[in-house]
C-alpha cells in the first residue's frame, strides 16, 4: 500500500546517489532551513525535529550526517530532507538533484506521471460525486433541511464548505444520472459508489445521508461515509453511517479520516491526534486543531499503524470517555508499540465533540493539550483491581503492571509510577512494589538487547551501562569494518562470526553482501537500524588502527557476553529455587560453578 513500494527504489541509480551526497555539503542542506552554528569540528543548532531550547542538534561536516542527542534522530542528507519535508526516499533524490540542476532522476508517485495512474478515474469519479452531494446539500430545498440539521450539531456553513459535506437525496439514482454523462461504465462499476440489481438496473449506494467526502492522504477522493439524519431513519434504526464498500482505491482499514489535511501540521508540532469519528475530527478542527485523524468505523488496525508511522513519531490517543473508548485504547497502545504516545482522557463519557457542545471550542483545545496522561498512567488506571480489599487482586495487578511501569523512560518517571501504585493498594508498601519491578527490569533488559526497539534506545536503567559496553565494543568494530575493506574480508573468512547486537548484524550482513552501504540500502532498513548505522559513524577513533585494537575489541565483547551469561544462569537458580524446583536449581548451579572456574 505505502509509497516505497513498487518499482520506486529499483531505479535508482547507485552512483547518481553517491554523486549527489558527494556534490552537496550537508551543512549547507541543513543551514538553509535550521540555523546552525560552528561549535568545534561540528555544527550546532535546535533540532527540527523535536521540541527544544538548548540546542543539541549536531551536524557532523567531515562525515556527513547529522545527529541529534535530545530525541536521537540522524541520518544523510536524503534522511534529512525525507524527514524535514515528509517525502519518500525517492522524492528526497529528486529534490537534492534539482539543486545540483539535474531533471527529476526517480519517477515518484507525486511526479506529473500520477496523471496516467490507472485508478485516476475513479479518484475523478469520487471528486464529481463529492462536489455534486455537496451542491444538493448547498442549493437544494432538503439540503436546507439537511443543514438545519448539521447548523444544530454546531456546524456552519465555513466548515460545510471546509470539509466538503453535502448530502445524498432520498432517490434511487440520482447520482448515477448525472454521473453516467461523464463516466464510462468500469468506472462506474468499480467506484463503490452504485449497485446493480437483479434486473441490471443501477441504483445509488448512498441514499438519504450526510456525506462525508473521503480522501487519501494525498488528498484524492476514494470515497465516502454517510451519515443518517431524519428522525425517520433515526426511528428505523438504520446504521448510522456507511461507508463505501471496499475498491481498489479504498481500503477503510489503511485510511485515516483527515490525513490530507492533518500531516504538515503533524510534521510541525511532531504530533497526531487519533479520533473515532469524523464529528470529532471537525471538533478538533474547530477548537483550532488541524492534526487530527479519525478510523472510518474499524478499531486500529496494523496497516494503520504502518501508514501513520510515515506521518509522525507522537500519537495522541482521543478516544470516547466510555467504557468501549477505553478498551480501545488499550488495543492500540499494544499495535503503537514503536511509537510515543498519550492519552488525552474526555470526562463524563463524553467524545471529544460532546465535549466541544456541552463545553465550548476553547475548553476542548485546552483539554486535548492539557489533560493528557502517559501510557503507563493509562494503563495502572485501566488495570487496577476494581476491587482493592482482595489480596490476590492485588497481586495479579502488581505482576501485570510491574513490567510496563519497568519499561517507562526513566528511572525518575518509575519511581513516581511505584509510589501511585502503592498508594492504589493497601497491602503493598513502595519497596514491594519497587521490588516487582525490579524483577522484571532484569529479563526486559535481555529482551531490549536481543530486539532493540526504538524504546530501547531511550530506556535509562541501571543495567543500560553494561549493555552499552557491548554494544559500544560492537559498534567500534563495526566502525572498522567499514572502513577498512581488507578487515572486512578477514571478518568474512570467519564464518560463525556474528554481531550479538541485532541492529549491528543486519548492518554487517548488508556489508558483507555489498561491499559497502549506500544510502539507498540504508533507506531500506528499519529506523532503529538505521540509527545504529550513524552511531557507529560517531565512534570517534583514530584513522590508523592501533597495534592489537581488535583483539581488545573483541576480549571486551567477550567479557560482557560471558558476564551476561553469568547474569542469567543466576536467574535461573533463583526461579528454579523460587518454584521449589531443587534438582533444576541444582544443575544450573553447577554449570554456574564450572562457568566462574574457566572464567578464572
Ligand atoms: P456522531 O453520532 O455523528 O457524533 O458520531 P460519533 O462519532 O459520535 O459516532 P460513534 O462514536 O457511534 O462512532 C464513531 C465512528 O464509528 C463514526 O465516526 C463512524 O466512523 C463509525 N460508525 C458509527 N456507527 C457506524 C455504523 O453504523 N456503521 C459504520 N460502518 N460505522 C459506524
Ligand atoms: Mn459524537
Amino acid at each position: 500500500m505505502g509509497e516505497l513500494c513498487g518499482g520506486e527504489y529499483l531505479v535508482i541509480d547507485k552512483s547518481v546517489i553517491s554523486e549527489i551526497k558527494n556534490s552537496l555539503n550537508i551543512v549547507d542542506v541543513i543551514g538553509e532551513v535550521v540555523p546552525l552554528q560552528k561549535a568545534g569540528r561540528n555544527y550546532l543548532g535546535n533540532c527540527p525535529f523535536h521540541k527544544e531550547k538548548t540546542p543539541s542538534f549536531n551536524v557532523v561536516e567531515d562525515k556527513q550526517f547529522y545527529h541529534c542527542f535530545g530525541c536521537g534522530k540522524s541520518g544523510d542528507v536524503f534522511k534529512f530532507i525525507e524527514e524535514f519535508r515528509n517525502v519518500t526516499f525517492a522524492e528526497s533524490v529528486n529534490i537534492l538533484g534539482e539543486r545540483l540542476g539535474l531533471a527529476p532522476l526517480v519517477q515518484t508517485n507525486s511526479s506529473p506521471s500520477q496523471h496516467h495512474s490507472p485508478h485516476q478515474s475513479l479518484y475523478q469519479i469520487n471528486q464529481e460525486a463529492a462536489k455534486f452531494y455537496h451542491a444538493v446539500l448547498m442549493t437544494t430545498k432538503i439540503g436546507e433541511e439537511a443543514k438545519q440539521y448539521l447548523y444544530q450539531r454546531g456546524i456552519d456553513d465555513e466548515l460545510i464548505r471546509h470539509f466538503n459535506l453535502g448530502l445524498a437525496p432520498d432517490e434511487s439514482d440520482f447520482l448515477y444520472q448525472a454521473m453516467a454523462k461523464k463516466f464510462d461504465e468500469d468506472a462506474i462499476a468499480q467506484s463503490g459508489l452504485f449497485t446493480l440489481s437483479d434486473n441490471n438496473r443501477v441504483y445509488d449506494s448512498f441514499r438519504n445521508r450526510i456525506m462525508f467526502p473521503l480522501k487519501d492522504d494525498r488528498g484524492r477522493g476514494i470515497g465516502f461515509s454517510g451519515r443518517i439524519w431524519t428522525e425517520a431513519d433515526v426511528a428505523n434504526q438504520q446504521a448510522k453511517y456507511k461507508n463505501t464498500r471496499a475498491t481498489v482505491i479504498f481500503n477503510k482499514s489503511y485510511e485515516l479520516y483527515h490525513l490530507d489535511g492533518a500531516k504538515a501540521v503533524a510534521a510541525k508540532e511532531h504530533e497526531l491526534f487519533l479520533m473515532e469519528g469524523f464529528m470529532d475530527v471537525i471538533a478538533a478542527y474547530r477548537s483550532g486543531i488541524e492534526n487530527a485523524v479519525a478510523s472510518m468505523g474499524t478499531a486500529l488496525t496494523p496497516e494503520h499503524v504502518q501508514h501513520l508511522k510515515r506521518f509522525t513519531k507522537k500519537v495522541i490517543l482521543t478516544y470516547d470517555g466510555d467504557n468501549a473508548g477505553q478498551n480501545a485504547i488499550a488495543k492500540s497502545l499494544d499495535l503503537l508499540k514503536d511509537f510515543q504516545t498519550e492519552i488525552v482522557q474526555i470526562p463524563n463519557q463524553m467524545d471529544p465533540d460532546e465535549f466541544l457542545q456541552k463545553n465550548s471550542p476553547e475548553e476542548l483545545a485546552k483539554l486535548l493539550k492539557e489533560s493528557r496522561i502517559s501510557d503507563v498512567e493509562f494503563w495502572i488506571q485501566y488495570l487496577k483491581p476494581a476491587n482493592t480489599d482482595n489480596l490476590q487482586a492485588e497481586i495479579a495487578f502488581v505482576e501485570q503492571i510491574a513490567p510496563i511501569v519497568a519499561s517507562a523512560q526513566s528511572i525518575t518517571a518509575q519511581n513516581t509510577y511505584i509510589t501511585k501504585i502503592a498508594e492504589l493498594l493497601p497491602d503493598f508498601d513502595y519497596f514491594q512494589v519497587e521490588q516487582a519491578v525490579n524483577s522484571v527490569r532484569v529479563r526486559t533488559r535481555t529482551q531490549v538487547q536481543q530486539q532493540p526497539s526504538q524504546r530501547a534506545t531511550i530506556v535509562e536503567l541501571p543495567m543500560a551501562k553494561r549493555l552499552t559496553a557491548l554494544v559500544k565494543a560492537e559498534n567500534q568494530l563495526l566502525h572498522r569494518l567499514l572502513h577498512f575493506p581488507y578487515l572486512l574480508q578477514e571478518y568474512r573468512n570467519r564464518e560463525e562470526f556474528r554481531f550479538e547486537t541485532q541492529t549491528l548484524q543486519t548492518l554487517y550482513a548488508l556489508l558483507c553482501q555489498n561491499g559497502e552501504l549506500t544510502s539507498i540500502d540504508l533507506n531500506h532498513l528499519d529506523e532503529a537500524t538505521q540509527q545504529a548505522y550513524y552511531q557507529v559513524l560517531e565512534e570517534n577513533l583514530p584513522d590508523e588502527i592501533a597495534e592489537g585494537e581488535l583483539q581488545e575489541i573483541e576480549a571486551r565483547r567477550d567479557r560482557f557476553l560471558e558476564e551476561q551469561d553469568l547474569r542469567k544462569q543466576s536467574q535461573l537458580i533463583r526461579d528454579s529455587s523460587n518454584q521449589g524446583d531443587v534438582d533444576s536449581a541444582v544443575a544450573a548451579l553447577e554449570a554456574l560453578i564450572a562457568q566462574k572456574r574457566r572464567m578464572e
